[in-house]
C-alpha cells in the first residue's frame, strides 16, 4: 500500500533574504520528499514566509515600503530562489494570504472556546509587562540577557506592559510531556529530545498569543485592538496550508476544502534548526492539543551552522545568497554542498574554501570521474551491456533505512562508499590493460550497473546530474557523455 509524507519546512522571516541557511533546511525536506516520491508515498512538501508582525514591519519601513509591498517583494525573492534550486515543494504557503488569514481567525475562534485538560478556558486575558526581543519575536526573561541584552541579536529588548491574551500552557504540560517522552511526538536526533525534556523540569509558563502594540498581523476575531501573536500565526501555517479548518463558514468555500488535512495531517516530518525547537515541541503541540487534533509524528533538528566562524545574518557575518552559489557551481552541485558540509544533526562551521575542494573530491575526481572513465571505456570498444536500473536490493534496503531515519547525510556517504568501491576495482583490475574484450566487459559491466543503481537513488540529491547518468547508462552501448564535473 502506499503511504503518505508530509513534510514542512519552517516558514521563513521575510525581513532576510534567502541565504543558505534557509536553503539547507529546504534542500534537506527536497530531498525527503523525492525520497518518499521515488518509493511511489503520496507526498505533499510545504514551505513558505512568515510575513506578519513587528520584525517584518520595521524591516519594510526601513526599506521605504509598504509593509506588503516589502514582503510580496521578499516572498517572490523566497519563491525565486527555491525554484533556482529545484525545489519540489507542492505549495508554498504566505502568512498574508487571506485563506490562511481567515483560518488563522477560525483557530483563534476555536481556542476561545476550548478547554484545557483541567477544564480552564485556555485562552484569558491579562497584563504583559516584560521584556520583548523583536529580532526573536518573543518575550526575554532578565535571565537570559546578557549584558542587558538579548544574546541572539546583542540588542536591549524593549520594556512593554500591554494587554494580552494568554495561552493557559502550564495545564497542557504533563501530557506533552508524556507524548515527546514517549515518543508519540518524536524529537530527533536525541539530544534534542533530552533538551525539550529538560524545559519542562526547569519550568515553563503560559505564553501571550495575542499583541496589543502591534499592527501588521491577524486581526483577532473576539477582540480587534489584538493582533495574533506572530508565532501563532506562522506556526498555524503547517494545517491552515491543507484547509484546517474548514472554513466553509467564514468564506464560503466548499465544505470539501478540508481534504488535504484529512490526507496528510499529521505531518510525518517537520524540519528545522535548534533556534526555533521551543516553539515547535512546546507551543505548537499545545495548540494543537487545545484544539482536539493530532500533534505532528517526527520534528527532526539539524544543526545550526556559521559561515567562516561567523553567524549568518544581516546585521552581524557574512549572508552567502544560494543563487551566487549556483552561478559557480550549478544547482545540483550547490544543492551536494550544502547537505555535504556537515552530518545532518549538528552544529558545524562551513568553510567557503572548503567548497571548492570538496567539489573536486566527491564530484569531480568522484562520481564524475567515474562516470567518465567507465563510459569512455565501453565506447572506446564498442562494449555492449546489459543491466538494469534498481537492481541492487542490498543498496536500495540501506538506502530506506538511513533516510526512513532521515539521515540525510548518511544516505549520502552510502552511495559515495559504493562509488568509491567501484573505482578501486577499476583501479585494481585495470580494465584499459585487458586485451580480451569478455574479460573487459565482465570488469566493466558490474560498474556501469553500480553507477546506474547509485544514480538512481541520487535523484533525491542531484536530480539533474542523475537523470543525465540514468539516460546514458540505460544504453546497450553506452557512449561517453559530457564531463559532468569539470575540475576547478
Ligand atoms: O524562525 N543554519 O524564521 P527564520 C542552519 N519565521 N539553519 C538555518 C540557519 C543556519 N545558519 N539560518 C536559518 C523563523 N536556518 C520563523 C519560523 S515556523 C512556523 C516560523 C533555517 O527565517 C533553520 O531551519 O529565522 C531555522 O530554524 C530557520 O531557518 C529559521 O528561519
Ligand atoms: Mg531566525
Amino acid at each position: 500500500m502506499e503511504n503518505k509524507f508530509y513534510i514542512t519546512t519552517p516558514i521563513y522571516y521575510v525581513n532576510d533574504r534567502p541565504h543558505i541557511g534557509h536553503a539547507y533546511t529546504t534542500v534537506a525536506a527536497d530531498v525527503l520528499a523525492r525520497y518518499h516520491r521515488l518509493i511511489n508515498d503520496e507526498v505533499f512538501f510545504l514551505t513558505g514566509t512568515d510575513e506578519h508582525g513587528k520584525k517584518v514591519f520595521d524591516s519594510a519601513i526601513k526599506a521605504g515600503k509598504s509593509p506588503q509591498e516589502f514582503t510580496d517583494e521578499v516572498a517572490a525573492d523566497f519563491q525565486d530562489v527555491w525554484k533556482t534550486l529545484n525545489i519540489s515543494n507542492d505549495f508554498f504557503i504566505r502568512t498574508t494570504a487571506d485563506e490562511h488569514k481567515k483560518r488563522v481567525q477560525e483557530i483563534f475562534t476555536k481556542l476561545k472556546e476550548a478547554k484545557t485538560p483541567l477544564g480552564n478556558d485556555v485562552l484569558y486575558e491579562g497584563e504583559y509587562k516584560g521584556l520583548y526581543c523583536t529580532g526573536c519575536e518573543r518575550f526575554l526573561t532578565e535571565k537570559e540577557l546578557v549584558d542587558g541584552k538579548c544574546p541572539d541579536h546583542k540588542v536591549a529588548p524593549e520594556q512593554i506592559a500591554e494587554k494580552n491574551y494568554f495561552f493557559r500552557l502550564t495545564d497542557f504540560l504533563p501530557k506533552i510531556q508524556k507524548r515527546i517522552e514517549n515518543d508519540d511526538l518524536k524529537i530527533l536526533p536525541a539530544k534534542r529530545k533530552a533538551e525539550v525534556l529538560g524545559l519542562f523540569k526547569q519550568g515553563l509558563d503560559d505564553f501571550s498569543v495575542s499583541r496589543e502594540s502591534v499592527s501588521w498581523g491577524v486581526d483577532l476575531p473576539f477582540d480587534t485592538t489584538q493582533k495574533a501573536y506572530v508565532w501563532v500565526d506562522a506556526l498555524s501555517n503547517y494545517i491552515t496550508a491543507l484547509g484546517y479548518p474548514p472554513y466553509a463558514k467564514a468564506t464560503g468555500g466548499k465544505p470539501d476544502d478540508s481534504e488535504k488535512f484529512k490526507t496528510f495531517w499529521p505531518a510525518d516530518l517537520q524540519l528545522m534548526a535548534q533556534d526555533i525547537l521551543k516553539f515547535h515541541a512546546i507551543y505548537w503541540p499545545a495548540i494543537l492539543l487545545a484544539l482536539g487534533v493530532e500533534l505532528p509524528k517526527a520534528e527532526f533538528i539539524h544543526g545550526f551552522f556559521t559561515i567562516n566562524g561567523q553567524k549568518m545574518s544581516k546585521s552581524v557575518g557574512k549572508v552567502i545568497d544560494p543563487r551566487d552559489l549556483v552561478k559557480k557551481y550549478t544547482v545540483d552541485v550547490t544543492r551536494y554542498l550544502l547537505l555535504s558540509q556537515f552530518s545532518f544533526g549538528s552544529e558545524a562551521d562551513v568553510q567557503e574554501e572548503r567548497f571548492d575542494e570538496k567539489y573536486n573530491a566527491d564530484l569531480a575526481n568522484g562520481l564524475g570521474n567515474l562516470v567518465a572513465r567507465v563510459s569512455n571505456l565501453l565506447e572506446k570498444d564498442n562494449i555492449e551491456v546489459n543491466i538494469k536500473i534498481g537492481s541492487d536490493e542490498e543498496l536500495k534496503k540501506h538506502f530506506d533505512n538511513v533516510l526512513k531515519e532521515f539521515k540525510i547525510d548518511e544516505g549520502l556517504k552510502l552511495l559515495w562508499d559504493k562509488l568509491r568501491k567501484a573505482d578501486e576495482i577499476i583501479s585494481a583490475k585495470k580494465p584499459w590493460e585487458i586485451k580480451d574484450l569478455n574479460e573487459k566487459k565482465a570488469v566493466l559491466e558490474p560498474i556501469a550497473q553500480d553507477i546506474l543503481n547509485v544514480a538512481e537513488l541520487l535523484q533525491v540529491y542531484i536530480p539533474e546530474t542523475a537523470a543525465k547518468i540514468i539516460k546514458q547508462f540505460s544504453e546497450k552501448n553506452i557512449k561517453k557523455g559530457e564531463l559532468l564535473f569539470p575540475r576547478i
